[in-house]
C-alpha cells in the first residue's frame, strides 16, 4: 500500500507532486520520492527514507527539479525491502521511472529471471521487478502503451503503476490492477493520484481509471486505451469534497482532535438514520427479512462489527458472525446466498483484505450493505448498497470517531432488524433511539470533560510494557478496541480478554503491579466481573475498574482504582468506555513521546492483501 501521484501541465511539477504527497501521507509514510523530467533533459531522481519532511530537505539541493513540468512520485509503506532510500520509489531503468501502489506477488520468480538475463537490481522491491519487466517489453516494442500491457500480462498482484518513459519527458502513462488510480484535467494541467485528497485541491471532477486500460496522461489532455487502441473516456465521477475540513486547529494532533468530534459525528448519523423517533435506512425491505448475517471488516471497524453482532442477535434474534477480511476467504466460508445478507464495514473504503471479500460474496450472489467513511471509496462503489457514516474525514491512522459511528450505524440497524422481525416493539426500539441519538453524545462529552484525570492514569501506565484488557459481553468487544487502540499508538504490549477466559491460562501473566483495566458497563454481569477483579488483585494486578455508574465502589474489593463513567443508559454506557479507553490510549501514547498520528510501520488505508 502506498500512495503515487502524477502531474504534467504548464506549472512546476515539483510543487504538485510533494503536494500530493502530503495529501497521501495517511497511505504511507515510511519514504517517499521523486522523478522528474528535466528541462535540459533528462530524469532526476529522488528519493528518501523517512517522512516527506526528509525528501523536501534533500530536494533544497536540487534546484534544476524546479523548472520541470512533468513528473511522478510517491509516499511508501513497505511491503518488499525495508524503509530505505534504495527501496522508496520511483524505481529507474535504462528507459523509464516507474511508482507503484500494490503488492506483485510473483516477483521473486521474475527476479531470478531477470537476474539471469543480467539485470542488476537496486533495491529488495517488488517494484523494480515490474520495472524491469516494462522495460524489456518498451525496448522491444518501442510503444510504451504496449509495454505496459504485455508487462502486465506476466504479473500476479495488484498495481496502480505510473510510468515516466525516459524518451517522453512531457508524458506519463498510468494502469492499474486492484488498486485504485484517479485522473483528472484542470486548468493547467492534468494529474494521476491513488486518491481525491491529493486532487481535491485543483479539481472536482475526474476518472477512476478502469481495469485492463492504460491511460496516457499529457498537459493537454487524457486519452485512454484498451490492448486494441485508443477507445472513449469513461464516464466522469465526481470527487467528493469533505463538508468538514481536515485540520488539527489548536489540537497537538488529530487523533486528540478526533476524539473529540465524536458527539458531533454520533449527532449527525441520529440526523440521517433516524426518522419519527425510529431508525431509517434507505435500503429496500427485503433486506430486512433476510435470515443471517455476516459482518466483515478488519481491524478497528472489525471491533466495531462485533458489538453490532452482539445487538444484532440480542435485539433482533438474527444470527449474525463477524469475519475478519484477511482470513474469510481463505477458510472457504459456507456461504448461504439464499437467506444471507453481508455487511461490509470500512473507514477508507479502500482496505484490500475487506474488497477482496467484498467481491467475493458479491461473486456468490449474496447481497452487500458496505458502511463506509469515505465518500466514493472503492468499497462503497462496488457494494450493492452503501451507508455511509458521518463521521467526516479521519487522519490520524488510529481510528477512533468512525468507530464510534459504525457502531451506532450497526446498533440502529439492528432496531431495525428488531422491529421488522418483531422482536422489539416500537416503544421499547424508541427509547433506545432516543438513547443513541440524544443521551449518546451528551455522554461522550462528560468523559471528555474528565479528560484530566484519563491523563493522569495514563502517565501511572505509561511505563508498563505489558498491560490487560478485561471484560464480559459487550465489554469484551470494548475491551479488544481499547487495546488494539493502546498497542497501536503507544507501542505498550497489551492484550485484551474475555474476563472469563484469563484462569484458563492468562492469569500467570498477572504479577505484582501488571496494569488491569476492566471494563464493566454490564449490569447484568457485574458479579462475575467482581470475581475476575479479586482474582487479578490477589495476584499483585494493579487494577483500574472503568465502571458504569451507580456501582456500588464497595463491590470491587480492595486496591481497584473506580473510574465511573457518566450515568447513562446501559447501551451508552459501553461507547463511553471506549471513549475513555481511546483517551487512555491517546495519553499514554503522548507520555511516553510517540508519535501519534502516524504509528511506526502502519498506515491509514491499508490497500495490500
Ligand atoms: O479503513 P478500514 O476501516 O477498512 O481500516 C481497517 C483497519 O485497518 C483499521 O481499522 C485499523 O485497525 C486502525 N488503524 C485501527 O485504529
Amino acid at each position: 500500500m502506498c500512495g503515487i501521484i502524477g502531474y504534467v501541465g504548464g506549472e512546476a511539477a515539483l510543487g504538485h507532486l510533494t503536494e500530493g504527497l502530503a495529501a497521501l501521507a495517511y497511505r504511507g509514510y515510511d519514504s517517499a520520492g521523486v522523478a522528474v523530467a528535466l528541462e535540459g533533459g533528462g530524469v532526476l531522481t529522488v528519493k528518501a527514507g523517512g517522512r516527506l519532511e526528509a525528501l523536501r530537505e534533500r530536494l533544497r539541493e536540487h534546484s534544476e527539479a524546479a523548472a520541470s513540468h512533468c513528473g511522478i512520485g510517491h509516499t511508501r509503506w513497505a511491503t518488499h525491502g525495508r524503509p530505505t532510500d534504495r527501496n522508496a520509489h520511483p524505481h529507474t531503468t535504462a528507459r523509464l521511472s516507474l511508482v507503484h501502489n500494490g503488492i506483485i506477488e510473483n516477483a521473486a520468480e521474475w527476479r531470478t529471471v531477470l537476474e539471469g538475463e543480467g539485470v542488476t537490481f537496486l533495491s529488495e522491491t517488488d517494484t523494480e521487478v515490474a520495472a524491469w519487466l516494462i522495460d524489456r517489453a518498451y525496448a522491444e516494442l518501442g510503444d510504451p502503451i504496449g509495454a505496459l500491457f504485455a508487462a502486465a500480462e506476466h504479473l500476479r498482484g495488484s498495481f496502480a503503476f505510473a510510468v515516466l518513459y525516459h524518451d517522453r519527458p512531457d508524458t506519463l502513462y498510468a494502469m492499474r490492477r486492484d488498486s485504485p488510480l484517479l485522473l483528472a484535467q484542470g486548468a493547467s494541467g492534468a494529474w494521476l493520484a491513488s486518491d481525491t485528497p491529493a486532487l481535491l485541491g485543483h479539481v472536482r471532477r475526474g476518472w477512476r481509471l478502469p481495469e485492463g486500460m492504460v491511460a496516457r496522461i499529457l498537459g493537454g489532455g487524457i486519452a485512454f486505451f484498451a490492448r486494441g487502441g485508443e477507445v472513449a473516456a469513461p464516464p466522469t465521477e465526481e470527487f467528493a469534497p469533505s463538508a468538514e475540513r481536515a485540520e488539527r486547529g489548536n489540537y497537538a494532533h488529530f487523533m486528540r482532535k478526533e476524539i473529540g468530534e465524536q458527539p458531533r459525528a454520533l449527532r449527525r448519523t441520529a440526523e440521517r438514520y433516524v426518522r419519527g423517533g425510529l431508525p431509517c435506512f434507505p435500503l429496500p425491505d427485503s433486506l430486512f427479512r433476510r435470515r443471517r448475517l455476516r459482518l466483515i471488516a478488519c481491524g478497528t471497524a472489525m471491533h466495531a462489527g462485533l458489538m453490532g453482532r452482539r445487538m444484532l442477535e440480542r435485539w433482533a434474534r438474527i444470527p449474525a458472525e463477524v469475519e475478519i477480511a484477511s482470513e474469510f476467504r481463505y477458510r472457504d466460508p459456507i456461504l448461504a446466498p439464499e437467506e444471507e445478507l453481508c455487511i461490509l464495514l470500512s473507514q477508507s473504503g479502500e482496505t484490500a483484505d475487506t474488497l477482496a471479500a467484498l467481491r467475493h460474496v458479491k461473486a456468490c450472489g449474496i447481497p452487500t450493505v458496505a458502511i463506509v467513511n469515505a465518500v466514493g471509496s472503492t468499497i462503497a462503489a462496488e457494494a450493492d448498497h452503501v451507508l455511509y457514516t458521518p463521521a467526516g474525514p479521519e487522519i490520524a491512522v488510529a481510528s477512533t470517531k468512525a468507530y464510534s459511528v459504525q457502531c451506532a450505524v450497526l446498533l440502529l440497524l439492528a432496531l431495525r432488524f428488531a422491529l421488522v422481525r418483531g422482536e422489539m416493539g416500537e416503544d421499547e426500539v424508541r427509547a433506545v433511539v432516543e438513547a443513541l441519538a440524544d443521551e449518546l453524545p451528551a455522554v461522550i462529552g462528560e468523559v471528555l470533560a474528565g479528560e484530566a484525570r484519563v491523563a493522569e492514569l495514563a502517565r501511572g501506565i505509561a511505563k508498563a510494557e505489558h498491560l490487560f484488557f478485561i471484560g464480559r459481553g459487550v465489554d469484551a468487544d470494548v475491551c479488544l478496541e481499547g487495546s488494539l487502540k493502546l498497542k497501536e499508538i503507544s507501542y505498550i504490549h497489551s492484550e485484551a480478554y474475555p474476563a472469563g477466559e484469563l484462569k484458563h491460562g492468562t492469569i500467570s501473566l498477572i504479577t505484582e503491579g501488571v496494569p488491569v483495566v476492566a471494563v464493566m458497563t454490564e449490569a447484568g454481569l457485574r458479579d462475575k466481573m467482581c470475581s475476575a477483579l479479586r482474582e487479578v488483585a490477589a495476584r499483585g494486578a494493579r487494577v483500574l475498574a472503568v465502571v458504569a455508574a451507580g456501582a456500588a465502589t464497595a463491590e470491587f474489593g480492595d486496591g481497584v482504582e473506580v473510574i465511573a463513567l457518566p450515568r447513562a443508559a446501559e447501551v451508552v454506557s459501553a461507547f463511553a468506555a471506549v471513549v475513555w479507553l481511546q483517551l487512555l490510549a491517546y495519553h499514554a501514547a503522548v507520555a511516553r513521546g510517540c508519535d501519534v498520528d502516524m504509528p511506526r510501520n502502519l498506515a491509514k488505508a491499508v490497500t495490500v492483501e
